[in-house]
């Protein structure tokens, strides 16, 4: 089997970073290597260590001065939303209503599907993002045709076919039976197929009824093993009307839980306006919040509590993620970004090792999959993003004062995006060059 070594500045996390001074949180080898064989890192750390591991016939791709990290994990994204993407002047209800369904029934069409699957794969993989956990519509074929284009490229992504039975567009509903036996046909179908995990997919409470809910509570007692995906406390109407429709529940968390539907696989996007019984509910049960910033702003949905979830005495599990189309920006940087911005609305910071934690690790760690992704660890995956601090005339510019690591990572977080990533590797193979020369 050949071998791959890639030879550049590498960084990869141990753990959170408490501060920029917490150098033990993090490995980070000023003339480092990866080693690759079989789409696996095979060693990584001091060149002069790692070259010493390889292969005689060794393929040498040297990114110096570039940084080597894990690729970006983005948690929480719509696939079929492209073209939504800049929809005007619309909270939440009303941008669904206005744009968001009548956009999502085109995906009833498996050659459009297919087509915008594809775009939007490349338009991550161009961001330095190598895996995302992804809704599709609720149509089956919409979730065929991004499985099959995810395979195609042997990455790591999970999605699943939403799942909505009411208060939306003939053309995008299914009913409790459909949708069971739709999601159980993907499972059977994708979950494990080289790198494709599912997630069981009920859209939110409002487009669920009852019965739904408890085939989606179904699915995950018959496939305990899958993921979740849902949306949660993201808007104050959102929240009034769904306690209007669920009234014996306690809270909106509460609608969740009574269908068995929270746990360690569980993901919910947005998670803003959460009382302290549910923040608890949440922690108790080991279930994950998905902070969505650019979307949190877009939309006007609020601003998620990031410091305060994580230092209450149950604290939450965090991800971050981009929510395209709500969201406005496939890139993983521009999120971490306005994710400062918001955390700094609140009186508090979050440090650049933090940041770029989160973005790898940290999400990996959300999606109960750090050993896979998220680390430049032996035995991980291969799938890498390389980044260039100058990548722009402003970003060379301002590297002419830049001393730190720390302060070339918050240059990259704040004026960084598609632009400042120089490669991307999925399964150790070259993606974005590939792309790009397509
Ligand atoms: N809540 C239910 N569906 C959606 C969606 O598509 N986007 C966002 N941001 N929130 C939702
Ligand atoms: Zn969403």
């Amino acid at each position: 089997m050949s071998q791959t070594l890639l030879r550049g500045r590498t960084l990869s996390f141990h753990r959170w970073p408490e501060s920029v001074e917490d150098r033990s949180a993090f490995s980070y080898e000023e003339d480092g290597a990866i080693l690759i064989e079989d789409g696996r890192i095979v060693a990584s750390g001091a060149y002069a260590n790692v070259a010493g591991k390889a292969k005689a016939d060794v393929k040498i791709v040297d990114h110096r001065p570039n940084l080597i990290l894990p690729g970006f994990v983005d948690c929480h994204a719509h696939y079929p939303q492209m073209q939504v993407i800049a929809s005007y002047g619309a909270e939440l209800l009303d941008w669904l209503n206005k744009y968001t369904f009548p956009e999502e029934t085109k995906f009833a069409n498996p050659q459009h599907s297919r087509r915008i699957a594809r775009v939007f794969l490349d338009e991550l993989i161009r961001h330095g993002t190598t895996s995302v956990v992804a809704y599709c519509t609720v149509h089956k074929c919409s979730a065929e045709a991004f499985f099959a284009e995810s395979h195609s490229r042997n990455m790591l992504n999970i999605a699943g076919k939403v799942m909505m039975d009411r208060n939306a567009p003939a053309g995008v509903l299914d009913t409790p039976q459909s949708s069971y036996d739709d999601t159980n046909a993907l499972i059977a179908e994708w979950h494990g197929k080289g790198r494709q995990h599912y997630a069981v997919t009920p859209r939110f409470a409002i487009t669920s009824s009852p019965e739904q809910m408890e085939m989606a509570g179904a699915l995950m007692r018959e496939h305990p093993n899958l993921h979740m995906q849902t949306h949660l406390s993201e808007n104050h109407a959102e929240i009034a009307y769904t306690c209007e429709l669920y009234p014996q529940a306690k809270d909106y968390t509460d609608v969740y839980a009574q269908y068995g539907l929270l746990g360690p696989r569980a993901l919910f996007g947005h998670a803003i306006h959460l009382s302290d019984r549910e923040r608890d509910a949440l922690s108790d049960s080991g279930s994950v919040a998905v902070f969505c910033p650019t979307s949190n702003l877009f939309l006007g949905s609020g601003l998620f509590p990031y410091q305060e979830n994580r230092q209450r005495a149950k604290p939450l599990r965090i991800a971050t993620a981009t929510d395209v189309g709500g969201g406005t920006n496939y890139s993983m940087l521009r999120t971490m970004d306005e994710a400062y911005k918001i955390i700094a609305l609140q009186g508090e910071k979050l440090n650049p090792f933090a940041s770029f934690w989160q973005l790898t690790r940290g999400n990996a760690e959300a999606l109960s999959l750090a050993d896979r992704i998220g680390t430049l660890e032996a035995g991980s995956d291969a799938d890498l993003v390389v980044l260039n601090a100058k990548a722009t005339p402003a970003m060379r510019l301002r590297m002419e004062t830049i001393e730190t690591l720390a302060e070339e990572l918050f240059l990259l977080q704040t004026l960084g995006d598609d632009r400042a990533v120089s490669e991307v590797y999925v399964a150790g193979k070259p993606a974005k060059s590939d792309i790009l020369n397509a």
